[in-house]
């Protein structure tokens, strides 16, 4: 039987840390520290500069992912991308990512937007290409320049988020590996976090920037999470004290927390970059483990389990031996 199994990672974050002064002053936001902190978690974020797009952080991540993992570009065979601010409407941000590689096997490569479930579902995909013996080598990336869809002018997001990219190198193997994922959507609740907008004529029609209902995104979010990490346990059969670390969406800290309080994950076991990284997006889960892994916190055959939540409403996770 074939499996998945993850072989190296990496991370990217551009330029210096905004702490949240630094971005209270810069955009005159009539904000605090101390609010984004409590209500949060977030203490600083990274914000590409202009003129670098989600496919030159996605190349920076992939070339540390494949190092990692120790193998050459043209060794994959798959890339799915996972971003919501791709460089171009097409072509799709993965093809620019296996150019600039310098990937020239032919290896398929797409883009797949679920927001900030953009990396599980990224994931979940992968190994199923992988386990049906089509595809033997993925690059799995998030990528997310989120501080381009944001609102200055409205406090309640543009403290949120943070732009970064992670990847990870997904390989065929004959022992797991992944032992389960779970994917979820349900689209009535699609208008509590969106970007409704879209370009016709060459205009932008609707709105172009990011708008949310943090409060009903907040209890969604903790009803789900807890619902999914279940599901996939039971999958794989097995327990919660059986899981070495959860790597979750790193959105807000009260969020994740509670997560881990309904799984009676001890705190500690939760892997955490909300604080220095805010919400990447599609890059928020990858960018912690890869963190955590090389921090020495994660390593070979721990029980990892990885779950994220977005906009869609989408949401899923996954069980994996590291
Ligand atoms: O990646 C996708 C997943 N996204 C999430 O998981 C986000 C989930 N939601 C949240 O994290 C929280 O709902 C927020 C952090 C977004 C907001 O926290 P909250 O405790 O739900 O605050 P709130 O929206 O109920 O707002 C409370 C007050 C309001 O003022 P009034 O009406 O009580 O006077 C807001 O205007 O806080 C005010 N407020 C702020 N004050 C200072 C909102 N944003 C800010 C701000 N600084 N940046």
């Amino acid at each position: 039987m074939i499996h998945s199994r993850i072989t190296g990672t990496g991370g990217c974050l551009p330029g210096a840390p905004v702490d949240n002064n630094a971005l209270i002053a810069a955009r005159g936001l009539d904000s605090s520290d101390e609010w984004i902190a409590e209500r949060t978690g977030i203490r600083a974020r990274h914000f590409a500069p202009a003129g670098t797009a989600a496919s030159d952080l996605a190349l920076v991540a992939s070339q540390r992912a494949l190092e990692a993992a120790g193998c050459a570009p043209n060794d994959i065979d798959l890339i799915v991308l996972a971003t919501s601010t791709p460089d171009f409407i097409f072509p799709s941000t993965a093809a620019l990512l296996q150019d600039k590689l310098g990937i020239t096997n032919g290896a398929a490569a797409f883009d797949l937007q679920a927001v900030c479930s953009g990396f599980i579902y990224a994931l979940a995909v992968a190994d199923k290409f992988i386990r049906s013996g089509s595809h033997t080598r993925a690059l799995v990336v998030g990528a997310e320049v989120f501080s381009r869809i944001l609102d200055w002018r409205d406090r309640g997001t543009c403290v949120l988020f943070g732009d970064g990219a992670g990847a990870i190198v997904l390989e065929a193997s004959t022992t797991p590996g992944i032992y389960a994922t779970a994917l979820h959507a349900d689209g009535r609740y699609r208008d509590i976090l969106a970007v409704a907008g879209h370009v016709c004529d060459g205009q932008p029609i609707g709105d172009p920037f990011l708008r949310m209902d943090g409060q009903a995104v907040f209890k969604f979010a903790v009803k789900v999470l807890a619902e999914v990490a279940d599901e996939v346990m039971r999958a794989a059969g097995m327990t919660a004290d059986q899981v070495d670390w959860l790597v979750p969406h790193q959105a807000n800290i009260r969020i994740m927390q509670a997560t881990a309080r309904k799984l009676r994950l001890p705190a500690e076991k939760c892997i955490v970059t909300v604080d220095r990284h805010g919400n990447t997006s599609a890059a928020s889960i990858p960018l912690a483990l890869d963190e955590a892994v090389r921090s020495g916190k994660i390593g070979a055959g721990d029980t990892v389990l990885l779950e994220g939540v977005g906009g869609g409403f989408t949401w899923g996770a996954a069980l994996l031996k590291f």
